[in-house]
């Protein structure tokens, strides 16, 4: 098998920065250090070399509010390589007869297309012997993360007592609970109260889900997942309601992730009052953009460490599409795109600005979620060993957003405009050149499922920690009891 060297870079890992060559024999990484040599030489003078970007939270050909989002795995895949992301992790979603194995059958074949590695999350959306059965076989099959929606009223919803129920189930297996944090009650009368008042735009999305009710569903969810006794990932953490839950909730030792969006980052709730119906429109999507203040928080927590990935939950519906809604914003498909425009965006709007060091960007952006998903140090590490997912960053490259030049399949960017400075000079996907100046050259089909682990070891310490202070019966002498029972 030829080898490979990239020289001249500066690796970024998530703890440190230094310079190094790098060889890669086949698909993985063989050795880091100096004057390495190799078959093919690759000049990475000047650029910084960072484990490819995972994006943990995307929606590919998802079937959603009667249509199907626009990007499936071939396109959207194209549009994470040209935007550094080597690997995404999509989420399955059972039908309403369907068993948790079909859809999966199911998300395998539509995944087939996909040009970067890939993985998925398990929903769970209803609760019965069949979902509780299937769930240790889709944890066989390489899955230890499943979803619950908390929201969607009607549709992918699930109660209190599914979730307590599924959470527990996730415990027993070994397995990690995800959760879309919005009381979805409050949202669906909400959303009726302002189309009774005549409240039907666009912006209307965003008054009928306040960062109350994402707080809320963020503090129910972690109080569930801790009487449950497993961990807790909230997925797109959008406002400072839902962030301070988390935080508090980590400061008492619990197990809880949070993952910001990049479009919560950096755009803001103003987008929805545009003049255009079409231009609010494109941005629909749950939990809605919010006031500016929110931003600050959920960038130092970033920093801070409170909050320790950056996703996109990339699902893009076209104009068209989202014209379903005139006059009935419910009816609006809720999602934006993202997958071209994370790493660039969070460096341009973080690193430079020096709200996040270079290695907080490869923590939040790879390094952290390969850790959750228990697939560290195959992916989110350049390390001997580590699956060639290599980013080679030209720290001073330019570019301008626009829907004209992008990979995605829809006719937007919801960053349109925005200009980057920083961007990928070529994307490595297991030691292939996928993306090279603009090109993304790996093929639809290239991809390769990861598999994942249960038991990962929070889930064990959590274990353990839950068996030591589990209530135990305190065993009393018959002398200590009252006469005659
Ligand atoms: O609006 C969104 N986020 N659409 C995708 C489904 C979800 O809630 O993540
Ligand atoms: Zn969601
Ligand atoms: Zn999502
Ligand atoms: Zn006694």
């Amino acid at each position: 098998m030829a080898t490979k060297v990239i020289k001249g870079g500066t690796i970024i890992a998530a703890d440190r920065s230094y310079k190094a060559d790098v060889l890669i024999d086949g698909e993985t990484i063989a050795a880091i250090g100096d004057n390495l040599s190799g078959d093919e030489v690759i000049d990475a003078t000047g650029c910084y070399l960072m484990p490819g970007g995972i994006d943990p939270h995307t929606h590919l050909q998802m079937p959603f509010m009667g249509t199907y989002s626009s990007d499936d795995f071939d396109t959207g895949t194209a549009a994470a390589l040209a935007g550094g992301t080597t690997m995404v992790v999509d989420f399955v979603l059972p039908g309403s007869e369907g068993g948790l194995l079909d859809a999966l059958q199911e998300w395998f074949q539509k995944a087939g297309k996909a040009r970067t590695d890939y993985s998925f999350h398990m929903a769970i959306t209803g609760w019965n012997k069949q979902i509780f059965d299937e769930m240790p076989e889709v944890v066989a099959r390489g899955i230890n993360t499943f979803k619950h929606f908390m929201a969607y009223k009607g549709a992918l919803m699930v109660n209190d007592d599914e979730m307590f129920a599924s959470f527990q189930r996730c415990a027993e297996i070994g397995a990690m609970p995800l959760v879309h944090a919005e009381n979805g009650d409050v949202v669906a009368h909400l959303q009726q109260k302002l189309l009774a008042e005549g409240n039907n735009g666009p912006e209307a999305h965003a008054y009928s889900r306040p960062p109350e009710v994402e707080g809320e569903a963020t503090n129910r969810a972690i109080m569930i997942a801790d009487q449950a006794g497993v961990p807790l990932y909230v997925v797109h953490v959008s406002c400072e309601e839902s962030h301070e839950a988390i935080r508090r909730a980590r400061q008492k030792g619990m197990r809880v992730f949070g993952e910001p969006l990049i479009q919560h980052l950096v755009l803001d709730e103003s987008e929805y009052k545009n003049e255009d119906w079409d231009y609010a429109a494109r941005r629909v999507m749950s939990p809605p953009f919010r006031d500016k203040r929110h931003q600050d928080g959920l960038w130092a927590g970033l920093a801070a460490g409170s909050l320790q990935v950056v996703a996109t939950d990339h699902c893009a519906f076209t104009t068209e599409q989202k014209r379903f809604g005139l006059g009935d914003f419910t009816r609006i498909p809720n999602g934006t795109g993202g997958l071209e425009d994370r790493l660039p965006v969070l460096w341009t709007k973080g690193v430079r600005t020096g709200r996040l060091t270079p290695n907080e960007f490869v923590a939040v952006t790879s390094t952290n979620i390969a850790r959750i998903l228990n697939i560290y140090p195959k992916k989110g590490a350049i390390l001997p060993g580590s699956d060639a997912d290599i980013v080679i960053w030209d720290p001073e490259a330019k570019k301008t957003i626009s829907a004209g030049t992008q990979k995605s399949a829809i006719d937007y960017n919801v960053f349109e405009g925005i200009e980057l400075t920083g961007l990928p000079r070529m994307t490595l996907s297991r030691g292939r050149i996928a993306y090279r100046d603009g090109e993304v050259l790996a093929e639809a089909g290239d991809g390769r499922f990861v598999e994942r682990e249960p038991h990962a070891a929070v889930n064990r310490a959590l274990s353990t920690w839950k068996e030591l202070v589990a209530p135990r019966k305190v065993e009393r002498k018959p002398e200590h009891m009252p006469a005659g029972v």
